[in-house]
């Protein structure tokens, strides 16, 4: 497929594309901001989308979307030889007023993450995953986002324009990265996140129109931490004991770079399955850590992969948390499934393994639909080696937080949304992602039901609500699995599923977000579409 947005337009072409629509913001607080609006229809007009493109072949690609070969193994490297490493967290440039001023720029670096080969890396700051933000709720912040992936640090033709997205965010529109508001390399975007939500973990990532599984695939991802007076309030692990990990799979070229699949089976293909799991960027490491509690944050944030967690030694994950934040009360499984953007902090218990045992974080999952991975392959994640004694004073009370406020009896609105294969893409009603057209305007203040139907044969599909948590209500009417009774803002919708969740409209904001299956290459080719909240 064409490189749409960041191969053809240059800064005056998509001037004049956008014509009307065009936001250019060149204020005295925003000299230099440059933000884009295309809708694809432009983008089509104009005859920006290569014609392979423009003509999605109707059914055509399926076989090879659902080939079970991968079109490269990676080289081999020795597991757990390298220690888990955390992303830095990002301090603020300055504080106005009490508001804390943060930068970050996506420029490109090179990163040794297969041991002894080096990887061209997007990242925030040049770095893979990016820097850690941590910030306190009801203090709100302001991000300038630089765009540094220009044609020359790129080697791609026009460079790479971007959108930050603070994904599970309560954010204005404009804030909220949306995939048509591009960025072009060289500009620079200012972004009001108010923190108004209870103690999560978010994180951030790039959200380009068509171009968002390659942008994440390179890098640009990283953690968004909120904490609040509730969650300090709780005797739960914290500090160096509260661990954020992300889970990235990737295929990696002889050399050590990265390998991005861009053939033509792109319109249906099922994702990007790699045969390397990174956590935090490091190939299987280990992890040393204290005969004590800790907390993991687990972030799925893969392409297309669901990973199915268990402890080596079969003892159980207490889930403490959800997507969008601390769940009612905690909940014990010995297997906890993620789908790709889902989060669960979860406690992990070491007190009752001896100094120098060693517990493996393993992927239980069977193989998934339409990936070439041999799951022996991407079994084994991570390994906790247990090397000290501790004092241990953290615990984990029965009770957390309020639950979410949203009562389904209230629901006015019930929304059915079907997510299948249409006209040779993923489509949501059987429709294309269209940036002209909104398919729901929901009533500020309202409590809807949205209901997700699956009919695509195998294909399991993570949906993901911009701007709002949900409830989940059931999945083929039954209750959901007893660790998803927490916030959510992304909710797994396998095969055969309908899956019903409940929302309350209670953001003072109102615009228009969008709303998708976070399978990133379901997501750019084209399961995506848009929801303006009114008043
Ligand atoms: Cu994590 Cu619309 O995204
Ligand atoms: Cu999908």
């Amino acid at each position: 497929m064409t490189d749409i947005t960041t191969t053809r337009i240059s800064q005056g072409a998509a001037r004049r594309i956008a014509g009307g629509r065009w936001s250019h913001c060149r204020g005295a607080r925003n000299a230099g901001e440059i933000a884009v609006k295309v809708s694809r229809r432009d983008v089509m007009k104009l005859g920006l989308l290569g014609a392979g493109a423009a003509a999605l072949p109707i059914g055509a690609g399926i076989r090879e979307a659902l080939a079970d070969t991968s079109p490269i193994q990676s080289p081999s490297f020795t597991p757990f030889s390298r220690p888990l490493t955390l992303p830095p967290v990002i301090k603020p440039v300055r504080t106005v007023d009490g508001v804390d001023f943060y930068e970050v720029s996506q420029t490109v670096g090179r990163q040794e993450i297969l041991p002894g080969r080096i990887a061209t890396v997007w990242g925030y700051n040049g770095i893979y995953p990016g820097p850690t933000f941590m910030v306190q709720s009801g203090q709100p912040i302001v991000l300038t986002a630089r765009n540094g992936l220009t044609a020359a640090a790129t080697g791609l033709p026009g460079g790479v324009s971007t959108t930050v997205h603070p994904h599970g965010m309560d954010v204005e529109a404009r804030s909220d990265g949306h995939p048509l508001s591009l960025v072009l390399p060289g500009g620079f975007l200012e972004h009001h996140y108010p923190n108004s939500q209870p103690a999560t973990t978010l994180f951030y990532h790039d959200h380009a129109i068509d171009h968002t599984s390659r942008n994440v695939y390179m890098g640009l991802s990283g953690f968004y931490l909120i904490s609040d007076g509730n969650e300090r309030s709780l005797p739960l692990p914290n500090g160096p004991f509260d661990i954020p990990m992300c889970f990235h799979d990737r295929l990696f070229n002889a050399d050590g770079s990265l390998f991005f699949p861009t053939d033509g089976a792109l319109p249906l293909r099922q994702g990007v399955f790699g045969d390397v799991i990174l956590v935090n960027g490091v190939p299987t490491p280990f992890l040393q850590v204290e005969r004590r509690k800790y907390r993991f944050r687990l972030l799925n944030g893969s392409d297309a992969r669901f990973y199915n967690f268990q402890l080596g030694t079969g003892d159980p994950f207490i889930v403490i948390a959800t997507d969008g934040g601390l769940m009612p009360h905690p909940v014990q499984t010995a297997e906890l499934e993620m789908g790709v953007a889902e989060r669960y902090s979860v406690v992990v218990d070491f007190a009752k393994y001896r100094v120098g045992a060693s517990v493996l974080l393993q992927n239980v999952r069977a193989k998934s639909f339409g990936d070439p991975v041999d799951p022996a392959k991407v079994r084994d994640v991570m390994r906790f080696d247990v090397v000290a004694d501790a004092v241990d004073t953290s615990s984990v009370p029965a009770d957390l937080a309020p639950p979410l406020d949203v009562d389904p009896a209230q629901a006015t609105v019930t929304r059915r949304w079907e997510f299948n294969r249409r006209h040779g893409a993923w489509t949501i009603n059987g429709e294309l992602f269209d940036g002209a057209r909104i398919d729901a305007t929901p009533k500020r203040g309202s409590t809807e039901i949205w209901e997700f139907v699956n009919d695509s044969g195998g294909c399991r599909h993570p949906i993901h609500i911009h701007l709002i948590q949900y409830r989940v209500l059931d999945r083929n009417g039954r209750p959901p699995k007893p660790y998803e009774n927490g916030p959510k803002d992304t909710v797994t919708l396998g095969p055969d599923q309908t899956v019903r969740v409940a929302m309350k409209w209670s953001s003072q904001f109102l615009g228009t977000y969008v709303f998708h299956c976070h399978n990133l290459s379901h997501e750019d080719h084209m399961m995506m579409t848009q929801f303006e909240v009114v008043a």
